[in-house]
């Protein structure tokens, strides 16, 4: 396996993502993949997508993306006030010039589901890849979840989605990147990795987080970003509720 870097979960939030792709180039990373959940949330969805489609080698789709196309009937009021914002800007109409087009044909073709020798990437879960959550509680709380989730897969597993990052085991641990200190070492048995997010982490560390993953060994990276443009940014706008500023400097 090749040196590549994984990220996911962006959410419009391009300072987030700037500061990640920086600190990949500079740790020389050359393929990036992309595990979905590009809009939502956030301020910039369209300049996110452009970047996603100008770095990320491989993007796969998240709830937040597929909601876009579907509608999201499933979620809670504060994802469907901002994906059905996202929708109204980013929908090309009769009038739409080339660049939006592009866009939404770049986000209507995303694929669910990646493999790659050993290693198969996700949104969600390899049982459901866009839209099942696997939490850290589920080992304690739905072990028979998590045992069936790891039935439908052999090798590695990454995944975003909760937008907490750490690796779960089949002998039901799940250890968070502290626990981990930012490394986990393949082995050769099933595990399932949550690489975390860029663009709203919840792990209670508000950095922009992601891996880097090179022969087995995998790298937790947690970036500093400047949250109080991407909050300014927010609240300026209307059309996205305020919480989903507040959230970002507690990481929750
Ligand atoms: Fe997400």
């Amino acid at each position: 396996m090749t040196r590549f870097a994984i990220i996911s979960d962006l959410h419009s939030n391009t300072e987030a993502l700037g500061a990640v792709l920086t600190r990949l180039a500079k740790e020389g990373v050359e393929r990036i993949v992309c595990l979905g959940d590009v809009v939502g949330y956030g301020p910039d969805p369209e300049r996110c997508i452009d970047m996603v489609m100008e770095n990320c080698a491989l993007t796969l789709c998240g709830n937040h993306d597929e909601a876009l196309m579907k509608g999201a009937t499933d979620f809670n009021p504060v994802a469907r006030q901002v994906i059905e914002y996202n929708r109204r800007t980013l929908k090309p109409t009769l009038l739409s010039g080339a660049a939006r087009r592009s866009r939404w044909r770049f986000l209507e073709a995303l694929p669910i589901s990646h493999r790659e020798g050993e290693t198969l990437m996700v949104h969600g879960s390899p049982r459901d890849p866009v839209h099942e959550y696997i939490m850290k509680t589920d080992v304690i709380f739905i072990p028979d979840k998590i045992r069936d989730i790891f039935e439908h897969f052999t090798g590695m597993c990454f995944v975003g989605h909760t937008h907490f990052p750490g690796v779960f085991t089949e002998d039901l641990q799940f250890r968070d990147v502290t626990q981990l200190d930012y490394a986990y070492e393949w082995t050769g048995e099933k595990a399932i990795i949550n690489v975390g997010s860029v663009g709203q982490p919840r792990d209670g560390d508000p950095r922009a987080c992601c891996v880097i993953v090179e022969d087995g060994s995998v790298r937790f990276l947690r970036t500093d970003y400047d949250i109080g443009t991407v909050q300014r940014k927010i609240y300026d706008n209307p059309n996205i509720p305020d919480l989903c500023a507040a959230r970002l400097e507690i990481g929750k």
